[in-house]
């Protein structure tokens, strides 16, 4: 069968990879990115192959868009399933808490290329939401599920929740134009995913690495005396997004889970990070306070497990040692 992806975001972690990998099976590529979080650095390696189309375009702009649905529409007759996997977002913690900084990308113009998605008759969509969506109780005996009923901070304790709900608006989007029988497709909510070409240095692993490298020592948020996460390597979400589009059955309209076990400290991710750079006794200092953010963020994956076969395949020592490969190269 005869595949075209559309990828927003198509220069960020997931999105690259993605490009990478469908191109790599023969899958054309029509992807655009406006290098909120990123640049073309990360698919230089696809520049001159003909099966991937790069525009520097921004999801939020209805004359770039309109270019984009009709290189789509022009294709159309050529391939047998369009995919559109909705990867553009303002995606970074200091974001969450700013409610105007996400909303225009996040849910309109998610709302827009998925309208654009059922206009020219695309087979899939998928929905990047987020684990954010999880907020204060966002673990439980065995990891927090799809179906879980949320307990969400709120105004009355902070802004950071604005990311989600934005996030999750977009999966009662998607969930609804499945229903109505307009589109198939999913909601997928990532945890923590890097990536060793990762731009974005307020990101907690670039953060730390760079910080080791170039002092011997990393400043932390004072949450980070407690705070434990997952990290997911971005090849690894983008085969989750992979075995989601091969798995016809699993494009209901509903939502999947997709993160590691791999549970760590952010102290023992310090020491880690400075083991693998050669810091020894890495000197660590506190400062700063995020209201509202969760000291655990566990997720279950047996749905996506169970449904798809997907597992994730980089241990996070395995994901360090790329990073600090691509660092110090
Ligand atoms: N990175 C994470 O930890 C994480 C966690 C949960 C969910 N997600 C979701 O996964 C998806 C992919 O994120 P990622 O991990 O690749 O992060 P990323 O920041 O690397 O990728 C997002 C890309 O979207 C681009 N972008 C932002 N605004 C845009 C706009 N208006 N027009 C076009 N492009 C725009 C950015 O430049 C970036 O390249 C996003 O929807 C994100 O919300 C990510």
């Amino acid at each position: 069968m005869k595949e075209l992806y559309v990828v927003s975001g198509v220069t960020g972690m997931t999105g690259s990879e993605l490009a990478r990998q469908a191109v790599g099976a023969g899958t054309k590529v029509i992807g655009f990115d406006n290098f909120f979080a990123s640049s073309f650095a990360s698919v230089e390696d696809l520049r001159e192959n003909p099966l991937f189309v790069f525009h520097p375009f921004d999801l939020n702009d209805p004359e770039q868009m309109e270019t984009v649905r009709r290189e789509v529409l022009a294709e159309a007759p050529r391939v047998d399933r369009i995919v559109y996997v909705n990867c553009a977002a303002v995606v970074h913690t200091e974001h969450f808490y700013h409610v105007n900084r996400t909303f225009q990308t996040n849910v309109v113009g998610m709302k827009q290329f998925l309208d654009q998605a059922i206009a020219v008759g695309a087979d899939t969509y998928i929905n990047c939401s987020t684990s954010e969506v999880y907020s204060m109780a966002s673990w439980a005996e065995g990891g927090v599920k799809e179906s879980d009923y949320i307990r969400l901070a709120n105004a009355e304790h902070s802004q950071r929740t604005s990311y989600a709900t934005g996030k999750l608006l977009t999966e009662f989007f998607l969930r609804d134009a499945v229903d109505e029988g307009q589109i198939k497709g999913c909601s997928i909510r990532f945890a923590n995913v890097y990536s060793k070409s990762e731009l974005y240095p307020k990101h907690i692993i670039p953060h730390i690495l760079r910080q080791l490298r170039d002092t011997g020592g990393v400043e932390l948020l004072e949450n980070s005396r407690k705070n434990r996460r997952t990290f997911l390597y971005n090849a690894d979400s983008c085969s989750a997004v992979l075995a989601l589009i091969r798995t016809p059955s699993a494009l209901d309209g509903s939502v999947y889970n997709v993160a590691t076990e791999e549970e760590i400290s952010i102290l023992d991710l310090v020491r880690l990070c400075a083991d693998k750079l050669g810091v020894a006794d890495p000197k660590i200092t506190f400062n700063g306070y995020r209201a509202s953010d969760p000291e655990r963020r566990v997720l279950n994956t047996e749905k996506i497990r169970s449904r798809t076969g997907w597992a994730p395949s980089v241990p996070l020592e395995q994901g360090i040692e790329a990073c600090v490969r691509e660092l110090t190269k």
